[in-house]
């Protein structure tokens, strides 16, 4: 995904060419923060069974967090000179992700799922947390700032997924509809 951004001024400091490396990182990383709050509403929502309630609470507090991050990231590219895009139109056509794939389902089914999620967007702010460390420090470090909240959050999800021995009852699941058939086994 090369958005190929072209700030005409950037940050002191900063070429041009650098920050416009920077805007297209933070707009991924835009776009994986807005999936994700709007996922974790969906969650919200399409949650039951007996953990119903704990569930549904648990995860209103990430979304509120998980908006501001992507407020930070989108605000973040603004000062380094660039666009950012909120659109779903520009968020779908632009991801390298598919859609979130649980509908209504048991708390721990979608818990299986969501720790999948989490996988996969941290593996990718690790990615981005070494490259803008290469070039911004200041990026680098609202992304890492960003990255010890999103670990947090999957911590508070695999809690519910790990069994007395301390492993987690979907290990070896690779996809969120295995690890919502292994959470509930
Ligand atoms: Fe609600």
């Amino acid at each position: 995904m090369a958005l190929r951004s072209n700030p005409k001024y950037t940050v002191p400091g900063l070429d041009v060419a650098e920050a416009g490396e920077l805007i297209d990182i933070l707009q991924l990383r835009l776009h994986a923060l807005n999936d994700l709050h709007l996922t974790l509403k969906h969650i919200h929502w399409n949650v039951v069974g007996p953990h119903f309630i704990a569930v549904h609470e648990m995860i209103d507090p990430q979304v509120e967090k998980v908006r501001g991050m992507a407020d930070e990231v989108a605000e973040r590219a603004a000062a380094l000179g660039g666009v950012s895009h909120g659109t779903p139109g520009v968020l779908v056509a632009a991801r390298t992700w598919e859609d979130y794939s649980v509908g209504r389902a048991d708390a721990l089914a979608h818990l299986g799922a969501l720790d999948v999620v989490y996988t996969g967007l941290i593996e990718d702010v690790r990615k981005a947390v070494e490259r803008t460390g290469r070039v911004d420090p200041a990026t680098q470090d609202l992304l890492i700032g960003q990255l010890r909240d999103l670990e947090k959050f999957q911590w508070f999800v695999r809690a519910h997924l790990e069994t007395a021995g301390g492993a987690l009852r979907t290990g070896d699941a690779g996809t969120e509809t295995e690890a919502a058939r292994q959470a509930v086994r």
